[in-house]
Order: structure tokens, then sequence, then C-alpha cells
């Protein structure tokens, strides 16, 4: 639908969102179906990278196509807009608001592009949270404890780790046996939490910010056929559930050992696909080694986890920060292109 339609008129309601990124500890990598993990994922919610979303919602008329204007920080930006559109599309029943709305979306980031950052994660949380809760005005519905399951389950469809980003602290998404309440289709907060892991920092090291080679869906596709698939996917539902009595017990060596094992077992998936790649460079080794040594002489309980890509997340609890403060000044502030600081939050947020 050409924009000079429906955006001339005036807009019946307008709602905005903000929905944070998270780190995972344990990873997500493989899926099946419609956004199926392959395995059980354990993450934490971040606090400042966020994405915010202002939903333009207007009457719309006659016409059965779904009707969206999709802006990035005011300037049109067609690449998302489609893969936004082929999200409604494909799961157009769930949005019912669109069959009698056409709606313009503007979304802004909090961080950087490119920063290493799940930007999906935190755009298709806050899409999902945005479009659910028009759904609900526009039925006079108010909010009830479903909203944020069935807003995890629509920003899953969208971005798997999308959904993780729905509850603030530590969240849990897929399926664990011995999980109650775990579900392939929603993230569930993890509410017993030991004092030493309510507060935890995550200070991104950005060692290479150039856009990434392979996207995440291709690494997810990977792991189909991928020789070691079955032993890894049962590797992280055991360490998913163990996180879960780590995070309870408050073992800092223990939550040390998953998160970095995690981390470069994640790399070393990518790294023996068919189609092998490598992510990692020189700064990500280095930074790593750093982060070791620095633990072994000071006993302070930091460690290092990856994303799907070759910045550095150095983890740590915030009894530490002034000690870790000094040693990213000291040891590593030099040898990367850009620091962002960033902590565990308490989830999305109505702005208006
Ligand atoms: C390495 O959620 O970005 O960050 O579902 O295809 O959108 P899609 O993938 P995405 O994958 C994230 C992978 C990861 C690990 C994680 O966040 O658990």
């Amino acid at each position: 639908m050409p924009a000079d339609t429906f955006l001339l008129n005036k807009p019946i309601d307008k709602i905005v969102w903000r929905c944070p990124s998270n780190i995972a500890i344990v990873k997500y990598w493989g899926k099946k179906g419609i956004q199926i993990p392959c395995n059980t994922s354990v993450s934490f919610t971040l606090s400042e990278s966020y994405s915010e979303i202002e939903l333009e919602v207007f009457d719309k008329k006659n016409n059965s196509n779904i009707e969206l204007e999709y802006f990035f920080e005011e300037k049109k930006n067609v690449p998302f807009e489609n893969r936004v559109l082929k999200y409604l599309s494909d799961h157009l029943n769930q949005f019912p608001v669109l069959n009698d709305h056409a709606i313009r979306i503007n979304s802004r980031n909090s961080f950087p592009h490119s920063a290493g950052i799940a930007s999906s994660a935190s755009a298709f949380g806050a899409i999902a949270l945005s479009l659910l809760d028009a759904s609900f005005i526009l039925q006079n519905q108010s909010h009830n404890e479903e909203f944020f399951k069935r807003s995890s389950q629509l920003a899953r469809l969208g971005s798997g780790s999308a959904c993780r980003s729905m509850y603030g602290g530590f969240v849990l998404w897929g399926k664990n046996k011995v999980i109650a309440d775990s579900s392939n289709e929603f993230a569930i907060p993890i509410t017993s939490i030991h004092d030493n892991f309510k507060q935890w920092h995550d200070t991104i090291l950005i060692v290479d910010d150039n856009p990434k080679k392979v996207s995440s869906s291709t690494g997810h596709s990977l792991m189909n056929q991928h020789v070691y698939a079955k032993s890894r996917f049962a590797q992280a539902n055991e360490r998913a559930a163990r996180m879960v009595k780590i995070l309870a017990g408050g073992d800092y060596e223990e939550f040390i050992k998953i998160a970095e094992s995690e981390a470069l077992t994640l790399h070393a998936m990518m790294m023996t696909s068919e189609d092998y790649y490598l992510l990692m460079k020189p700064g990500t080794l280095m930074a790593i080694e750093k982060i070791i040594d620095f633990r072994r002489a000071t006993k302070i309980p930091v460690c290092f986890t990856l994303d799907a890509g070759p910045n550095v997340h150095l983890l740590y609890p915030e009894n530490d920060k002034n000690t870790v403060t000094s040693f990213i000044n000291d040891e590593l502030k030099d040898s990367v292109k850009k620091i962002i600081f960033d902590k565990m939050g308490n989830g999305p947020q109505k702005i208006k």
C-alpha cells in the first residue's frame, strides 16, 4: 500500500513499548517447525540495550491486505518492513487487529547498529507487545497474567530469542522434562534466584563492528544436518536444568563453567558445521584470555560469553563492579573498538 494513503489520516491510537535485548547463558542454536527450539535456553534480560516501538493504528478501508509502513528512526526501512510484513502475514490469525486497521511503526534502538547486540530480539519483542496491546485496547480488554505469555509466544514467531525478553532477570525458554511449566511456545521467568545472581553486569567489548558474515538463521539451519546435533541438544537441555539449580543455590564457579563452555560450544558448532565458518577474531581470543587470567589471579567471579559474533560479553556480579571496571580500563579498553556497559534489567515497559 503506498505511503500517501492511510498516513494522511489521523491515527486512532498510539502506543509506545520499550523492550530490552537479552544475553543467553545457555544458548539456543538450532530450531525446527514454526520457530520451535531444539533445546532449552537460559538468558538474562538487559536494561540499557533496548528497542522502542511507536505503533500508530489507523482505520483501514476495504482492503484485505496488511497495511504496514515501517520506519527506523523516522526513515523508511524497506528490508525490515519486508521481514515484519512476512512475519505478520505468516501469522495473521494471531493479529486480528490487522484485519480492519492499518499500522505505522517507528522504531529506534538505544544501542548503535552492528554493536553485536541482538536487535531482532528487542525489535520483535517490542513489535509483539505493541500489537498485542493494540488488540487488547481495541477490544476493551485489560491486561491479565496471560498478556506476557502471549506476547512471548508472538515475539518467538518473529525471532526465537525475542521470547525471552518479555520478563526481567533470568528467563528460560524451551520444553525441558525436569522444569515444570517450561514450553517451546513461550518463555518463563526463573523466579528462585540466590542473592549472588540478583544483579549482574554485561559489559560488551566490541572487538569488531562489521555486519555479520553469516546470519543467525543460516547458523540455526546448519544444525539440521550437524554431525554433533543430537549430543549438543542433550547437553544444552541438561545444562539449562542444572543452571536453574545453580541460580537458586548461588554457586559462582558452576555458573561460570557452564556460561563459558556454552559460548565456546556455540562457536564450535559453527566451526564444525558442514559449511563451516568462523566468527571469532584475534581480539576475541585476546579478551577471553585476559578475562580468564584476571579471574585466576583475583578469584573474582567474572566470566565471558559470546553471541553469534566476535564481540565478548564480560559478565560479573554487582559486588565486584569497581574492581572489574578498573580491570576493563587497565587491560581491555585500549584493545577493543568500543565498550557498552549494560546490566540485568526488569523487562519491557509501556511508555505510552
Ligand atoms: C546465538 O533468536 O537471533 O544469540 O530465531 O532465527 O531469529 P532467530 O534466531 P535468534 O538466535 C539467537 C542465537 C544466539 C543464542 C541465544 O540467544 O540463545
